[in-house]
């Protein structure tokens, strides 16, 4: 049976009926932009300007070195971290916000196979993020183990192939290029069941997926807070431990923050016993005070209504790109199946460059990923189903126009 096609007014009437709709006033966007590019650097929460200003102006400017105590500047951390902890089903107490997501998945890996004597190898998927394959791979040199890559369809095969010797599984949940998702649950169990332990970085997860880390008894995680946590550019990262494996985690950055009495200032390392032995040093106190006000927009908000919208939107673009682009050259990056999905939908092209420069020219903001990929992200906080509609119109309009070929949406920046 064909589908009838949609127009806006059948758009605009989703929005209507959308749980979600009047979030997007707690988001400060600029008039007449469409911003699909959430799942690389979300939105600015309205409530973090005045946040930001009185943090500024009042807390460093009048407080001072007070403000580590009086501001409740030091505690941080631990509060942002149990704040990211319910979106991602740990207990406040087993997730910190520190560091960078780089930095954080370097602990945790060279923790994990501390704990993992005599067995030699570790397992991630081709076209994981480059930083975590070049953190793995000189976390793999340092430790005397061997790094092995597989497509992510072979990756429960690869498990039960390398069994006892696999010390490690480290894997992206929703995969940055394609918003691929795994099964957390079915994969941690295969690895447990080998004696592996597993470590998930939630980069393009947190915050738009319910990810379940302690329903599917996961070890360790890392994350952003730049992302789908709308914490700002830069903003710190996250990283979970599982209480099982807090007291004896073995943190190879011994920073003076993650010992147990920073301000007894004694010679020796003893790390903190609990999660905030992750830290390392002072914490980036700006970024953090932004992402911890940032995160107080999802205290109302259901994530499984959260994820149905991401879903929802995802299938409207893609109907929508059939409906309105057929005979453009453009082709599925994503699953076609929501549940398989992160909250992105990517499609190729070979001209992909240009075209999302002449697309964001237009204000409907995605992103390029080399060679050939144009991500398109659905943060279902601010983003609508007649937003949909007019950037797949925007689509149309710079290709039926071929308004993508100059010399100008051509020119590569620094930051695709
Ligand atoms: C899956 C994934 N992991 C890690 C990172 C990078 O982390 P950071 O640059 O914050 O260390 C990104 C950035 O986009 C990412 O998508």
């Amino acid at each position: 049976m064909t589908q009838a096609p949609l127009t806006r007014a059948d758009c605009e009437a989703m929005d209507r009926a959308d749980p979600l709709a009047g979030k997007r006033g707690d988001f400060a966007l600029p008039e007449g932009v469409i911003y699909l590019d959430g799942n690389s650097l979300g939105a600015l929460p309205r409530r973090v300007v005045g946040r930001m200003q009185a943090a500024v102006a009042e807390e460093w400017g009048n407080g001072l070195i007070r403000s580590w105590n009086d501001a409740d500047w030091y505690l941080a951390p631990q509060r942002t971290g149990a704040a990211i902890a319910r979106l991602i089903g740990a207990d406040a107490d087993e997730v910190i916000a520190c560091d960078s997501t780089s930095v954080n998945l370097f602990k945790v890996l060279m923790g994990a196979l501390r704990q993992q004597q005599g067995r030699g190898t570790v397992l991630s998927e081709n076209g994981n993020f480059p930083t975590d394959v070049y953190v793995s791979q000189r976390v793999c040199d340092q430790a005397g183990r061997t790094l092995v890559t597989v497509d992510p369809a072979e990756v429960p095969a690869a498990i039960a192939r390398i069994g006892a010797d696999l010390a490690v599984v480290h894997l992206t949940q929703v995969n940055y290029k394609t918003g691929r998702l795994y099964d957390m649950a079915a994969i941690t169990r295969a690895a447990h069941d080998v004696g592996a332990l597993v470590v998930w970085d939630l980069c393009h997860s947190a915050g738009t997926v319910p990810v379940d880390l302690n329903g599917c008894a996961a070890d360790f995680a890392v994350g952003c807070g730049y992302k789908y946590l709308n914490g700002g550019p830069g903003a710190p990262a996250f990283v979970y431990v599982a209480r099982r494996h807090v007291a004896d985690f073995w943190q190879p950055i011994s920073g003076w923050h993650g010992h147990a009495r920073p301000f007894a200032f004694g010679h020796d390392y003893a790390p903190d016993p609990g999660i905030a032995r992750m830290l390392v040093g002072t914490a980036s106190q700006l970024g953090l005070i932004a992402l911890e006000e940032a995160l107080k927009v999802f205290e109302d908000v259901d994530m499984q209504a959260l994820r149905r919208k991401g879903q929802a939107l995802g299938d409207l673009f893609i109907r929508l790109v059939e409906q309105e682009l057929g005979g453009h050259g453009f082709g599925l990056a994503s699953p076609r199946d929501a549940a398989e999905r992160g909250s992105q939908v990517s499609l190729t092209h070979p001209e992909g460059y240009a075209i999302m420069q002449a697309v964001i020219a237009r204000g409907a903001i995605g992103d390029f990923r080399a060679p050939d990929i144009l991500r398109f992200g659905f943060a279902g906080l601010y983003i609508g189903h007649a937003d949909i509609w007019d950037a797949v119109a925007i689509l149309r309009e710079v290709m039926d126009g071929r308004l993508w070929d100059t010399p100008e949406f051509r020119a590569k920046k620094a930051v695709t």
